[in-house]
């Protein structure tokens, strides 16, 4: 078992148990399902993420064999390995040593369930710490169609009956809308007695953790749920769901950017990453999609089909359209990055302007220089990356070859068409192309002699 100890941090009446063991099939991928990525985070994460407002003082992550990945993933949290999936009960009796000092509330949630807020959390442990304090609090919801899900069975005075599975229901239960979503909320102090008593006389001969609210019935104490909306429970078991799941988050973050002052010209077509910083009057055009790790100031332009990851973009520089920034790309106050130009980990300082077809890689581009359609910094030689610095004020003319390393000294100018190869010092002039010759009347002639030779 790679369960460590740990001192215990936040609340030390809350511990959370994230259930991740199940091998996730129906992905059809070599990934642990939780592994799989929503606005390029890990679905686990995002979970996680969320449990962080109740400041857990101990998560304990039940993980499947093999599944180091998922182990590494969740660190610094603590993860058990059960071995075989013998039922949700069982998963979450796999926590009983890394809990067993433990009476506080403790949290079961899903690794592949990643959307819950943190507002319907602190309700849960909220209701768990009501006055008629219920053994369990479950989370309740009421989807669309409630196929298979397990039904929650409520008792006249409200309180929470029994969880019925939906294999082991018959036609007056299945008949029930309210529906376990699987979160729960549990008196840490009956937790693992109840479990010792649950078996696996059911349907699919598993041990259920939702038998422990009849067994709890049982012993006089109360049980509770609360409901929350689907779009929160949305459990991901296939690539379909986990689209659903990503149409969610984007929804989300798209709101977000919304409510803290950025426009978005046509949200449903801005694409977030679960990262994204954006500063106040923002606007962004149509079909952009965020990568990781891009911070954004204030009145900054994006404009439509721009494609940014890893990227720094100061107040009121321009990006777009067709703009690609890759990780590294730094571009400051009021500079320009236009059409078709790519940026990979390049400072582009204040008001330079990169306006059109250009790729500039592992490069300084000066304060207000100017760089022409088509230049190229040429960083790669086919073993090893070079840099090219650019003056400030500088003047690339269009369709420049930059073979770094090479340094453009400040106010430089680069004639049109030049490769360059050697450094250029400050105000001077670098021109390579061959000098221009004009034959009079030369077109008239080649047109003649090509048409002689066709007949
Ligand atoms: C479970 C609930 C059902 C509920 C549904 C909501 C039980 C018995 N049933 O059913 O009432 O409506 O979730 O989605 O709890 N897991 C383990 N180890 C195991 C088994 C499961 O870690 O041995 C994990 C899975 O990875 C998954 C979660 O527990 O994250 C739920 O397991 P799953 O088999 O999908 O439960 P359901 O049959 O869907
Ligand atoms: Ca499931």
């Amino acid at each position: 078992m790679s369960e460590t100890q740990r001192p215990e941090r936040g609340d030390a009446g809350i511990a959370a148990v994230v259930l991740a063991a199940g091998k996730g099939t129906r992905m059809k991928s070599d990934l642990p399902k939780v592994l799989h990525p929503l606005a390029g985070r890990a679905m686990i994460d995002h979970l996680l993420d969320t449990l962080a407002a109740l400041s857990p003082g101990r998560v304990v992550v039940v993980i499947g064999p093999g599944m180091e990945s998922v182990g590494e993933a969740v660190a610094p949290h603590a993860c058990v390995i059960q071995d075989l999936q013998h039922g949700t009960g069982h998963a979450v009796a796999q926590a009983r040593a890394a809990l067993a000092d433990f009476a506080g509330d403790v949290m079961v949630l899903y690794g592949d369930t990643p959307l819950i807020t943190a507002d319907t959390l602190h309700g849960m442990v909220a209701r768990r710490r009501a006055a008629d304090s219920p053994a369990v609090v479950v989370l309740g919801f009421r989807p669309a169609d409630a196929g298979e899900y397990g039904r929650l069975v409520v008792g006249d005075s409200g309180g929470l009956e029994a969880i019925v599975e939906y294999r082991d229901a018959d036609a007056a239960v299945r008949a029930i809308d309210l529906c376990n979503s699987g979160v729960m909320a549990i008196d840490g102090a009956a937790l693992f007695g109840l479990l010792d008593r649950i078996d696996n006389a059911n349907a699919r001969g598993e041990y259920y953790l939702t038998d422990i609210v009849a067994m709890a019935r049982s012993d006089g104490r109360v049980c509770a749920a609360i409901e929350a909306a689907e779009s929160e429970l949305l459990g991901v078991n296939s690539r379909s769901d986990l689209a659903q799941a990503e149409a969610v988050m984007q929804d989300r973050l798209r709101a977000r950017a919304m409510a803290e002052g950025a426009t978005l010209i046509d949200p449903a077509t801005t694409w977030f990453s679960f990262d994204t910083r954006l500063g106040r009057d923002v606007t962004v055009g149509p079909n952009v999609v965020f990568g990781p790790g891009v911070i954004v100031g204030d009145e900054v332009q994006i404009r439509p089909f721009s494609h940014l990851e890893g990227a720094r973009i100061a107040d009121r520089a321009q990006i777009g359209p067709f703009a690609r920034l890759r990780p590294g790309a730094d571009v400051g106050e009021a500079a320009r990055i236009g059409n078709f130009v790519e940026a990979k980990a390049a400072i582009v300082e204040a008001g330079a302007k990169v306006n059109h077809l250009t790729y500039i890689g592992d490069a300084r581009i000066g304060a207000g220089a100017n760089i022409g359609a088509g230049t190229i910094t040429c960083n790669y030689d086919g073993f090893s990356k070079h840099t090219t610095d650019i003056g400030a004020g500088a003047f690339i003319g269009s369709n420049a070859a930059l073979v770094a390393p090479v340094v453009i000294g400040d106010g430089a100018v680069v004639g049109a068409g030049s490769v360059i190869s050697s450094d250029v010092p400050g105000d001077g002039l670098a021109i390579t192309r061959a000098p221009q010759k004009i034959l009079d009347d030369g077109a008239a002639r080649l047109r003649r002699r090509l048409a002689a030779a066709k007949g």
